[in-house]
């Protein structure tokens, strides 16, 4: 294919990424958005495949073939609540592939640069390096954790802001060392230690970050996946890399500031080693107790035909129920009875940023009955129910009343103000941040104990 055709391709790709993004922003345009994108992915790499710098397909087919149905097999399996596990893996290809077409270009044969343009092409290759080996391990830390395979506790080291400072120092020192480097060899010896170094730092950094950050480690990845593929395009003087890597970079970072301002968090602060976590030791989780009013199906029931005004708190394991249907169908017989119904969606409810309002558009529940947080938090001391489905950290009022708690600081809805509460989920048991919840134990609040799908439906056939 002509060089003008590639770069015509590679035009109309880039506005159909920007397209995407755009029809991403809301869930009516979301589908759409998807599918702009998907055409700007599926045209950038029919045409950079059809480009003249490629020749070898044979190896290409036989390495995109089987990744393309790894691909297809892995997301056709992956449950919802599992996305931000796949996404971090995907982020640590983004990464891994930054690395390695930075060591190729360095070592292929011939295509050293001389004077200003080779001192810039070795900083992009250093610098891609270095984002891209951070953004590897970072992101295979940031699997480890949402997976559960790794504690979600923070790690801590002594000192750990000195250890990343040093770590930081020498990476800056190797770079000073390869920019300008004399032999093939120095130049190798200073990217591949420089790697090491960057690869230490991404594990150190991740993992100093607590369970409750993982909704900002997740978007801060995305965007350093964005800018290790920007840095990927300089290298290759790929015009559709650099500005595909600059959209998902900014992007990215966007979404960690909402995120933050979401949590009420400093952006610093949670890259530099997590929030709620003094130097050396893990703030303890406070130890929520007292007595506990359980309620029955039946009751519930009663109380929501009562109600008024009932506004649903949706949560994780509303995602993990798969109660989201079920619950649909009882919006739809109380607002007949006249009972004003809405949810409140907590910016990091669930495990995925919009994750609620996913669920909640895929059971055609309508967009204006769906209310931010700080839309709702005024209206809940005026509302009668309120129905919390498997949500616990964000409905935890010790993130407002109790400065010691890990998650103090965040903002929750405030569930406990309005007349009476009602929390589905099956035990006593912590949510993601491993804190405890007095929400629990106050006298407006009664716990209906259960699978959130089995409890909801149970509902639905009692109303
Ligand atoms: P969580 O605090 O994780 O609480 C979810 C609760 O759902 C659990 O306490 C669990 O209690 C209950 N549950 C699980 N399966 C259930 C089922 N089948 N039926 C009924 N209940 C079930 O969730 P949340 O309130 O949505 O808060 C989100 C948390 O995840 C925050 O800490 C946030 O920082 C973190 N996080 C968010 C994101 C994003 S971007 N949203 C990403 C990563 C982490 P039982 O076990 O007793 O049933």
């Amino acid at each position: 294919m002509p060089e003008s055709l590639v770069t015509i391709c590679y035009v109309i790709a880039s506005a159909l990424f920007i397209l995407s993004l755009g029809g991403l922003s809301h869930p009516k345009t979301a589908r759409r958005g998807n599918l702009l994108g998907l055409t700007g992915m599926g045209l950038a790499l029919l045409a950079a495949t059809a480009s003249d710098h490629v020749t070898g397909y044979a190896l290409l087919g036989a390495i995109l073939l089987p990744a393309a149905a790894a691909g297809w097999v892995l997301a056709r399996r992956v449950k919802m609540t599992q996305m931000p596990q796949l996404v971090a893996i995907l982020h640590s290809f983004v990464g891994a592939a930054a690395v390695l077409v930075a060591l190729a270009l360095h070592l292929a044969p011939g295509t050293r640069l001389e004077g200003i343009e080779g001192t810039i092409h070795e900083i992009e290759v250093f610098v891609a390096v270095c984002i891209g080996s951070v953004t590897f391990t970072g992101s295979l830390i940031a699997f480890g954790k949402l997976h559960g395979i790794i504690t979600g506790a923070p790690l801590l080291l002594p000192a750990r802001h000195v250890i990343n400072i040093v770590l930081l120092m020498a990476v800056i020192w190797f770079g000073t060392v390869y920019v300008g480097h004399e032999t093939v060899e120095t130049g190798t010896h200073a990217l591949l230690i420089a790697t090491l170094l960057t690869a230490i730092l991404g594990v150190h950094l991740i993992m100093a970050i607590g369970g409750a950050d993982m909704p900002v480690v997740v978007s801060m990845l995305n965007s350093y996946s964005g800018w290790a593929a920007a840095a990927a395009g300089f290298m290759l003087s790929n015009d559709l890399l650099i500005i595909t890597g600059a959209l998902v970079g900014s992007s990215g970072a966007i979404l960690s500031y909402i995120m933050c301002r979401g949590m009420n968090r400093s952006f610093v602060a949670v890259i530099l080693g997590g929030f709620g976590t003094g130097e050396g030791s893990v703030a303890a989780a406070s130890d929520a107790e007292g007595e506990v009013h359980s309620v029955t199906v039946q009751e519930a029931a009663g109380w929501i035909r009562e109600a008024r005004s009932v506004v649903v708190v949706p949560g994780y394991g509303m995602a993990v129920a798969q109660a989201q249907h079920a619950l649909a169908r009882i919006v739809d017989r109380i607002t007949k009875g006249g009972t004003k119904i809405r949810f409140a969606i907590h910016p990091v409810a669930g495990r995925l940023p919009g994750h609620m309002n996913v669920l909640l558009a895929e059971a055609n529940i309508p967009y204006d009955i769906v209310l931010e947080m700080d839309e709702i938090n005024p209206d809940l001391p005026g509302t009668d129910l309120v129905l919390v489905i498997g949500a616990n950290d964000i409905v935890n009022p010790s993130a407002e009343e109790d400065p010691d708690s890990p998650i103090a600081g965040m903002p929750v809805l405030e569930v406990w103000n309005s007349r009476r509460v009602v929390v589905m989920k099956r035990s006593m048991a912590s949510g993601y941040a491993g804190v405890g919840n007095p929400l629990f134990f106050r006298d407006n609040t009664s716990m209906l104990f259960g699978d959130a799908r089995e409890n909801v439906e149970a509902i639905l056939a009692a109303l």
